[in-house]
């Protein structure tokens, strides 16, 4: 096995280990203390392969590789390091080691480039702790302002702020950062579905990425005795919001185009088995390639959702995440295409359907991804997993790339 293999094997294991719910996953909160063995051991290869390592007032990891040229902007390439509640080894902490393996062909190489090389590892792109997600690139680029960012809490009521703390995080440093410091951001991901492996092809350029609007819809009732309240005296909340969400597969499967509709989330309150629900809390997830069709949806989302308004029952809709689909930068889709040629790897063009960091970067910068094989097609669960041998092929790409992009002389 070749050596990069084996080292993408190490660290993928490695922090794999750091998780909430050994033998059931990977759980990383944001600012967890998985959160800080993951930061730890991020940090702790950077520094080996050369890298200057920094932070930001949000916990991003940044390790850079100065380049020769006076306050040129950097390219960045890495992706995020936590995770959704008992989710896989590769969701996130491929792209950083990925990244890391790039930085470490510069570092055994001994290539000084005109350009910065920064390897960046992201914090809650999932949102499983702080909701909407991407938060890390969405702060970096200034979508996420100081008080918004103050503002988020957690569902124990813990702000950022304390979370970070308790990690001994400073959420003073510096957040946002100047486009003009970035040259282009690059990413590898798995793939997190079942194309490339089917058309057996280890490689996706990636051309565009879906767009994705988070809603959260609180249905509020009257919580009461569950033996003792007669059926037509009840404002249930949970009845409700079933009503509610089975009715949501039809407003996307009408919409067409691949749009999707998901809920994941339900909270009920106060979720004791002999009293009637007072409060239901759930996410309602809208994805589709074509901004317009999530659009119509969440319009008639909302026309539903206030529609049980009535009879004791108040509903509420709020929005967390709208983010447009993307396009990656053709030229550097180009460049990965004919790198992928010159090293005989086999590659095809794809589209994604997950969100990803990169969509964030692409408004301010020259965005490019690539995606590897999902074992399956699986993710955001135990079983995903994807081949270190194509993670391989991706980290020669991208260092090739890399190359071109920084100017290594
Ligand atoms: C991230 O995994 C997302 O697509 O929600
Ligand atoms: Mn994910
Ligand atoms: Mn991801």
């Amino acid at each position: 096995m070749k050596e990069v293999q084996e080292r993408i094997e190490r660290h993928i294991d490695a922090i794999s280990k750091f998780t909430a719910t050994p033998g059931k996953g990977t759980t990383r909160l944001t600012y967890s203390k998985e959160d800080l063995q993951a930061r730890s051991y991020i940090k702790e290869k950077m520094k080996e392969y050369g890298l200057q390592v920094q932070e930001d007032g949000f916990g991003n990891i940044f390790g850079k590789l100065e380049g020769t040229l006076k306050d040129a902007p950097s390219v960045l390439i890495g992706s995020h390091f936590d995770s959704v509640p008992n989710g896989g080894a590769y969701d996130g902490p491929a792209g950083v080691v990925a990244a890391l393996e790039v930085a470490g062909l510069f570092y055994k190489n001994q290539l000084t480039p005109k350009y910065p090389l920064e390897v960046i590892a992201l914090v809650e792109e999932e949102g499983t702790r702080f909701g909407g997600g991407l938060m890390g690139s969405r702060g970096i680029v200034g979508l996420l302002s100081e008080e918004e960012f103050k503002n988020l809490k957690d569902k124990e009521g813990i702000s950022t702020e304390e979370a970070m703390e308790k990690i001994g995080l400073n959420s003073s440093l510096p957040k946002k950062r100047d486009p003009k410091t970035i040259k282009a951001f690059l990413e590898m991901h798995i793939e997190q579905g079942p194309i490339l492996e089917e058309k057996n092809i280890p490689i996706g350029v990636v051309e565009s990425i879906v767009g994705i609007t988070l809603l959260e819809v609180t249905v509020t009732g009257q919580a009461g005795h569950a033996g003792t309240t007669p059926m037509d005296h009840r404002s249930d909340a949970l009845v409700t919001a079933a009503k509610i969400i089975a009715q949501l597969p039809e407003l996307a499967i009408g919409e067409e185009d691949g749009t999707v509709i998901t809920t994941g989330r339900l909270n009920v309150f106060p979720n004791g088995a002999n009293v009637i629900p007072e409060k239901t809390v759930f996410t309602v997830d809208i994805r589709s390639g074509k901004d317009e069709n999530v659009l119509n949806v969440i319009e008639k989302v909302k026309e539903l959702v206030m529609s049980y308004s009535e009879n004791g029952i108040h509903t509420a809709v709020e929005q967390l995440l709208y983010i447009k689909p993307k396009d990656m930068n053709q030229d550097i889709i180009t460049l990965l295409k004919n790198k992928c040629e010159v090293l005989e790897i086999p590659y095809c063009s794809i589209n994604s359907g997950a969100g990803h960091d990169a969509m964030v970067f692409s408004d301010f910068t020259d965005a490019a991804m690539l995606f590897i094989p999902s074992k399956n097609g699986l993710s955001h669960c135990p079983e995903e997993w994807s081949d270190s041998r194509h993670m391989e092929y991706a980290v020669n790409i991208l260092y090739e790339v890399i190359k071109r992009l920084t100017e290594v002389e």
